[in-house]
């Protein structure tokens, strides 16, 4: 993790929030290339979630809402940990991440206080008047805002069930134990999908998406073996399920959740319905019937699935007495697509690989680097995931062909100019 969190800094994928003022507790900024696998991990997850499924319309709600809405979805009431603190060193815990009496800070035994129930969402103010009728909540989940937008979508875009609605934006809950780098932050964003369903065909929607879900993130090139799916205990569910599945991936701290497949019944419809005074039914006109439909939720962290992506890419390799370290990103994934170098600084070089350059960022993220020894930018391109780089050299002034070196394999092609475009396309799909 430590070598992760290094790299992710050194080549800009991930900085500590505010670090200038010494950082903010939990809260990390993604640099040029951390928004550049961002923005691929959620076009991949937009384009296979809504763009190609006539079945699910996309949302983007506010993350301010209604405070009512956190009243009917039991999150004022329920969305709580257990916090304990040391009595000697005043260090507060999540009860349930400590073991045993000792202090994990101070090391002292027995000096805990009894659990007491803290509330994760954050508070603020809407409007200039700061008293509890100006209260908001900053959204703990994205799925309210496709719960109360329910009738919204369905008028509007005439879906009949089953249909889903997704939606990509922040979340924030006030993590008693924040850590792991990107793992567990208090500030982080979601890709969430509800699937409505008749009431008797849950289970089968339930089976399919957890299937459907665990396909798509191994389509990602995670390794099969480090992926597993676990069935929530009674004890473990949330207040709002009736069953749950998580994806879990072996990081360096254990297996861990990343996504959530739940069957979240008529629980949320239902409670807004009540609390609203507004019905949020379903009529079915080839049944004639009208009823509530049951959800199953399909929920990731996008920045939980960048750290799976991220340590699961992490790779030490020796070469030639050499170890190379590189991110084994899938190519369609990783922030640039190709790094075009003139092997020296003369000879007209720079002057070819620069048209190069130009011409293939019409169609591709590529970045052009002369600075320093062909191995150095090699190796500064292994770390940035970056999948080919191109090298113009003699030859090439000779015959308009460069070298495109394979950053897994080590292989070298030689490519003609005029065919590079195809070439990256070939095999990045685009
Ligand atoms: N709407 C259901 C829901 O929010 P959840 O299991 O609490 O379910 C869903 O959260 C996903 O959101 C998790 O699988 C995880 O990827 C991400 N997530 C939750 N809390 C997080 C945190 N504090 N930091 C980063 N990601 C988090």
């Amino acid at each position: 993790m430590e070598k992760l969190v290094s790299l992710c800094k050194r080549r800009g994928f991930v900085f500590q929030s505010s670090e200038i003022y010494g950082g903010l507790g939990s809260v990390w900024d993604y640099g040029p290339l951390g928004v550049e696998l961002k923005r691929n991990v959620k076009d991949r997850w937009w384009r296979d979630m809504v763009t190609t499924r006539v079945d699910i319309e996309g949302l983007d709600a506010g993350i301010l809402m209604h405070p009512d809405v956190w009243v009917a979805s039991g999150h004022v009431e329920g969305f709580t940990d257990p916090l304990i603190e040391c009595k000697n060193c005043h260090r507060r815990f999540r009860a349930d991440f400590v073991e045993g009496d000792q202090c994990p800070s101070c090391g002292v035994k027995g000096e805990f206080t009894t659990p007491r129930m803290f509330n994760l969402m954050f508070k603020t103010f809407m409007g200039p008047v700061e008293d509890e009728a100006a209260q908001v909540y900053l959204r703990p989940e994205t799925a309210q805002g496709i719960y109360v937008n329910f009738l919204n979508v369905l008028n509007s875009s005439r879906q009949k069930i089953p249909f889903g609605i997704a939606q990509i934006g922040k979340a924030f809950r006030n993590e008693i134990t924040p850590g792991n780098f990107i793992f567990r932050t208090r500030e982080f964003e979601q890709m969430e999908m509800q699937y409505f369903v008749k009431p008797g065909t849950d289970q089968e929607w339930f089976d399919y998406w957890r299937n459907e879900r665990l396909e798509w993130v191994r389509s990602l090139g995670i390794r099969a073996e480090k992926l597993r799916l676990e069935q929530h205990t009674r004890e473990e569910l949330a207040h709002y399920a009736y069953d749950a599945y998580d994806i879990q991936y072996e990081f360096a701290f254990g297996w861990q959740e990343f996504e959530g497949i739940h069957n979240r019944t008529d629980y949320d419809l239902a409670a807004h319905q009540k609390r609203s005074g507004k019905k949020l039914e379903y009529f079915d006109q080839a049944s004639n019937e009208r009823y509530t439909p049951y959800i199953i939720e399909t929920s990731g962290g996008v920045d939980r699935l960048m750290l799976v992506l991220l340590a699961d890419a992490y790779r030490e390799e020796e070469v030639e007495g050499e170890t190379r370290v590189l991110l084994a990103l899938q190519p369609q994934l990783a922030p640039v697509k190709a790094a075009i170098f003139p092997l020296v600084k003369k000879d007209g070089m720079p002057e070819v690989a620069r048209k190069i350059h130009d011409d293939l960022r019409q169609r591709f993220h590529t970045f052009y680097d002369e600075s320093g020894s062909i191995g150095r930018r090699y190796r500064r391109q292994d770390e940035a995931a970056t999948p080919f780089c191109i090298t113009i050299d003699g030859q090439t002034l000779e015959d308009d062909t460069v070298t495109v070196r394979d950053r897994d394999t080590l292989k070298q092609d030689r490519v003609a100019t005029g065919k590079l475009g195809e070439y990256l396309a070939d095999r990045l799909g685009g």
